[in-house]
């Protein structure tokens, strides 16, 4: 695992979309899997801003982790929404290789499949973009969530929804269930970068890299992938044991 800590957390967004930009650079055709979250709204920007000085998205084929289930692609709070509005309507992809799960699918157990065989058919993911929860989940891998898992709809944690509920109008409430990818899933990707800012993190980002491989915190799980990286703010790396190990094998 690689640690980098940085001293903001813009700068941290900035290593991150450099990360993906230099990704593009030299894959044009890239299969990038894709996070929401308010963390990852900077992110979009400054790739929106690698797009103006000439980055271009067009061979890009995205996957994002998750999906209310329930809410259909036009609904305000979707993830769907989310990326059009952070990423995808700013920037020179083609909307028709954007890929989220179907949250108003009829049957979410054949759209989870059916999910899973697309990314299968584009070859899978070469970048897969990951956030933390405050819980450690990953994509929506809540606590316990078996580091075998695959595509299918998870029960979203009572402190999962209490957090994403800004997103909602007032006195509306966050859907209790997600189509999500499983831990299986994001492990498979040939590279992962976790992005994780501020103090609210600290807790869940020590005990997925120094803590042991458990399910109660599913970021551990990326401890067995060969490639992960995360990229943090002091703030988030607060917890750290061996935070003076980290720092000087940092690559520039
Ligand atoms: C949601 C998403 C996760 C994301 C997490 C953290 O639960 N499903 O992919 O990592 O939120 O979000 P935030 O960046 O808002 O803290």
């Amino acid at each position: 695992m690689k640690i980098i800590i940085l001293g903001s957390a813009s700068n941290a967004v900035a290593r991150t979309a450099e990360l993906i930009a230099q990704k593009i650079r030299s894959k044009p055709d890239a299969v990038l899997g894709l996070a929401t979250g308010a963390t990852m709204l900077p992110l979009y920007d400054a790739l929106v801003v690698h797009h103006q000085r000439g980055l271009s998205f067009a061979g890009v084929t995205s996957f994002n982790l998750d999906e209310y289930v329930g809410l259909p692609a036009p609904h305000p709070q979707s993830y769907r929404s989310y990326m059009n509005a952070a990423l995808f309507d700013r920037v020179d992809i083609n909307l028709a290789l954007t890929h989220l799960p179907q949250g108003d699918a009829p049957d979410p157990e054949v759209e989870a499949m059916r999910y899973e065989a697309l990314i299968a058919q584009s070859g899978g993911i070469d970048l897969q973009l990951l956030g933390i929860g405050r819980n450690g989940h990953i994509g929506f891998n809540e606590p316990t969530s078996s580091l075998a898992s695959r595509t299918r709809v998870k029960t979203l944690t009572r402190e999962t929804r209490d957090v994403n509920r800004d997103a909602f109008g007032p006195g509306e409430d966050t859907p209790s269930f997600a189509l999500t990818m499983g831990i299986a899933n994001i492990l498979e990707a040939s590279e992962c970068v976790l992005l994780a800012t501020g103090k609210s993190k600290a807790k869940a980002v020590a005990s997925a890299i120094e803590g042991p491989l458990a399910a109660i915190c599913p970021a551990s799980a990326l401890q067995l992938h060969p490639k992960a990286t995360f990229i943090l703010d002091e703030d988030a790396a607060a917890l750290l044991k061996l935070r003076e190990y980290y720092l000087p094998i940092q690559p520039a």
